[in-house]
Parts: C-alpha cells; sequence; structure tokens
C-alpha cells in the first residue's frame, strides 16, 4: 500500500461534488482521460471486450457493477447479460444511466464501505478503476462483502489497480516525482491507494476466497504501464 493515509470521506467529497461529474464528455465525468483527452470510443470498446472476456459473461448470468460512475461498463455490458446491478456513492454519475434505454439496469446510491445487498445473489461482478479510493481496513470489509453477495462460483474482477511497484513508471520525471510527494505531505492524494499484488492476493484468501488471480492488462488498454486486475472466484 502507498504511504498516503486518505482521509475516509475525501473521495466521497471528490464524487459528489467535483465539477468534473459534470462533465459533457462521459469518460471524462469519471476522469478516463490521457493528458486530459477523453479516450475514443474504438479504444474504449477494447477495453470492454476485455472486461467481457475474463468475466466469462453470459446471458443468465446477474452482473454487480460497484462503483459503476456513469455506467460505460454497466450499460454496454447489461446487453450481454440479465441484470446488473449498478452501485456508486454519486447521484450525479449514477443517473446519467438510462434506465430506459437499459431497463435491465438497477441503480442502487450507496458507500461501498456500507453495502445493504442480499447474500447470494450474483454470479459475476466488477468493480473497475476504482479499488484506489479505498484504504487496506476498508478492503477487508468489501471484499467481505463481495464474497457474501457472489453466488457459489461467482467470479468478481477487481480491474485497473495501482500497482506500487509502477509508482516510478508512472510519476516518470522529477517534477512528478516530487508533485507525488507533495501530495503525499500535504495528505492530498491524486490516484489514490496504490497496491502490492501479493498482499491483495493473501487479502482475498483471507477473506475466503477459493482463487485470487493476478490478471497482466493487455498492452493496448491505457493505463496498462502502471495498472493490473484481479479475478477474484468464490
Ligand atoms: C474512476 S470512476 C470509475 C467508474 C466506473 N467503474 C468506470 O470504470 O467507468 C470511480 C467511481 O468510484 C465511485 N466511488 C468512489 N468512492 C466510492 C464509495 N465509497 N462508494 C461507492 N462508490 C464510490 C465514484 O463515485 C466514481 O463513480
Amino acid at each position: 500500500m502507498s504511504s498516503i493515509e486518505q482521509k475516509n470521506d475525501y473521495w466521497v467529497t471528490f464524487w459528489t461534488t467535483h465539477e468534473i461529474i459534470k462533465a459533457k464528455d462521459p469518460q471524462c465525468q469519471i476522469g478516463r482521460t490521457v493528458n486530459k483527452i477523453s479516450i475514443d470510443q474504438q479504444k474504449w470498446q477494447f477495453h470492454l471486450d476485455e472486461i467481457e472476456e475474463i468475466l466469462c459473461l453470459c446471458p443468465d448470468d446477474t452482473l454487480i457493477d460497484l462503483c459503476a460512475g456513469n455506467g460505460l461498463i454497466a450499460m454496454p455490458l447489461s446487453l450481454r447479460c440479465q441484470s446488473v446491478t449498478a452501485v456508486d456513492i454519486s447521484n450525479t454519475l449514477l443517473e446519467y444511466i438510462d434506465t430506459q434505454l437499459y431497463p435491465n439496469i438497477t441503480l442502487i446510491t450507496e458507500d461501498a464501505r456500507n453495502m445493504n445487498l442480499p447474500t447470494k445473489a450474483f454470479s459475476k461482478g466488477l468493480m473497475y478503476s476504482a479499488l484506489q479510493y479505498f484504504n487496506e481496513h476498508e478492503i477487508i470489509g468489501i471484499f467481505a462483502a463481495i464474497y457474501q453477495f457472489l453466488k457459489r462460483d461467482g467470479l468478481f474482477l477487481v480491474g485497473d489497480i495501482p500497482d506500487i511497484d509502477r509508482l516510478f513508471v508512472y510519476h516518470n520525471k522529477p517534477e512528478w516525482v516530487r508533485a507525488y510527494f507533495d501530495s503525499v505531505k500535504n495528505n492530498n492524494p491524486v490516484i489514490g491507494t496504490w497496491f502490492k499484488k501479493d498482499i491483495l492476493v493473501a487479502m482475498a484468501k483471507y477473506v475466503g476466497f477459493n482463487e485470487a488471480v493476478v490478471i497482466n492488462q493487455h498492452p493496448d488498454l491505457i493505463n496498462s504501464h502502471y495498472r493490473f486486475d484481479l479475478l477474484l472466484k468464490k
């Protein structure tokens, strides 16, 4: 884990009040940009195909999308499965999801650290580009909740996790290293928590998952130089 001790509600405040959530472009609303430019649809489709393949999504799957944001993943995947439950703390982001157009999506405005969901209700799930908003203590609770609401043999993809062993691959210029340590000093995180792969694997096993497998991202994914995926199997 990185040494930044995140204030508990720092990210909740960010994702419910920051001006980016009102941006025009959907990828900008959730901050999926490279050099402040949002990724194009063709590239994004490649990311969606990767996610779908990792989850082996099929028409009878009941999917949960934790920290779903504005539904950039939930909407297209809802066309590939029976139902999607999209959970997020930001009502503003969730409201971008058109449930008339995607009637098998259910929206839940809830804190992922305090979920009240039925046990064994979902066959598959994901949390993409969001694990960094939680600390170790909170993630043990979130993993335990995921374990509870997944069906037997259920799969859960924790995607796009910042890799602490790539911290200086990402901050690869002296001024960016300085900016990183400024953010640590001021307790004002930019990315959030950076993770050690084997600690997350051990944490998932501790919570009870049968398998926890690290997946190195395809090099064509925009964050593959400093992020990885983790697939949990109940
Ligand atoms: C970078 S966005 C990713 C959105 C979506 N998963 C995607 O990849 O398109 C991170 C999301 O995490 C949500 N989030 C942050 N903290 C949360 C919390 N405590 N509970 C639920 N959602 C949270 C934010 O509101 C935001 O929608």
